[in-house]
């Protein structure tokens, strides 16, 4: 899982780490598709929703979010006053980058009916163009939150879309985007993991393909995930979602038995963060994630009708 303690350089780093957290009084955040280490020292770990309730509450001077680029942009959006660090730049989210801000407006001009629902995962500019924003974790709730004959558009995730419609019986008309580290799992995959474990449970993420999810016990976020296996009393799972939860389902749950839908499903830029690029960012606060205030105002709008309705 993790050698931390056993890896005497890494508990040196480690220990770096928190003494120039204390020192800028800083907050590390770490979602649960970071590798197990960073887990390990992070304050509050958990899903996006938590992530960013956890950013609007917390007293902390800085935020280290260990995460990815929009995960850092809704921090910041959240809390300006505060210093909102992503210790890899580069760090972004390819479902992200499949609905670019030009080609957004563009729709919304098409559509301009439509009430505007960005999931958390898509730019600062994006979700200021939005009326609602929804996590994995509330997406049926907030698309039920809007008047029934009104056309819903769904930024950026078609598999979430798809999912949403159906639980929420509204009209959505899906953006055509989708996250690479969760589309790939397909219903063959499916097929031959259930035959190797055929008493375990299928939890898999919304943002999967249709016909994974038909196939599926359970269909929810990564909290939802991980909660769905501590209070069942199945000992074998199968999960469909980022190979990083294992960390947090294996750790909750020593008694029970976890397997990969898919080895596939790694997403490669939450894995760009390391505990030696938080060390550097706490000591430079750099790189430093703002997001201008026009641009902050109205996308807080958005997140703050997502808050209000959960
Ligand atoms: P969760 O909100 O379920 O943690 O999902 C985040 C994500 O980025 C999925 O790809």
């Amino acid at each position: 899982m993790n050698n931390t303690t056993d890896n005497p350089p890494k508990k040196n780093l480690v220990k770096e780490i928190l003494a120039w957290k204390k020192k800028r009084e800083a907050v590390i955040l770490a979602h649960v598709y970071q590798p197990g280490e960073i887990q390990d020292i992070a304050d509050f770990t958990g899903d996006s929703l938590f992530l960013s309730q956890q950013a609007a509450k917390t007293k902390a001077k800085v935020i280290v979010f260990c995460g990815v680029l929009f995960m850092a942009e809704t921090a910041f959006i959240l809390s300006p006053e505060k210093i909102v660090l992503l210790p890899e730049i580069k760090a972004g989210c390819p479902l992200a980058d499949t609905a670019p801000a030009e080609k957004v407006k563009n729709k919304i001009k098409e559509l301009p009916e439509a009430v505007v629902i960005s999931y958390v995962n898509s730019s600062a500019t994006v979700k200021s163009l939005s009326d609602y924003c929804c996590t994995s974790a509330n997406a049926v709730q907030i698309a039920q939150a809007i008047p029934s004959e009104r056309d819903i558009l769904f930024i950026p995730d078609k598999n979430l879309a798809n999912f949403t419609a159906k639980r929420s019986k509204q009209k959505i008309i899906p953006w055509q985007g989708y996250c690479p580290a969760h589309n790939i799992l397909t219903k063959e995959d499916i097929i031959k993991v259930k035959k190797l474990h055929p008493k375990a449970l299928l939890l898999v993420h919304p943002e999967c393909r249709p016909e994974v999810c038909n196939l599926a016990d359970y269909i929810g976020s990564t909290r939802g995930i991980i909660e769905f296996t501590s209070n069942n009393t199945a000992k074998e799972y199968i999960i469909g979602t980022e190979l990083g939860i294992f960390h947090p389902l294996k750790k909750n749950n020593p008694d029970k038995d976890f397997f990969p839908a898919s080895e596939n499903m790694v997403c490669r830029d939450m894995k760009l963060i390391t505990l030696e690029k938080i060390l550097c960012s706490l000591q430079n606060l750099e790189p430093r994630i703002i997001v201008p205030e026009e641009i902050r105002k109205k996308s807080l709008q958005a997140l703050n009708r997502m808050i209000e309705i959960t």
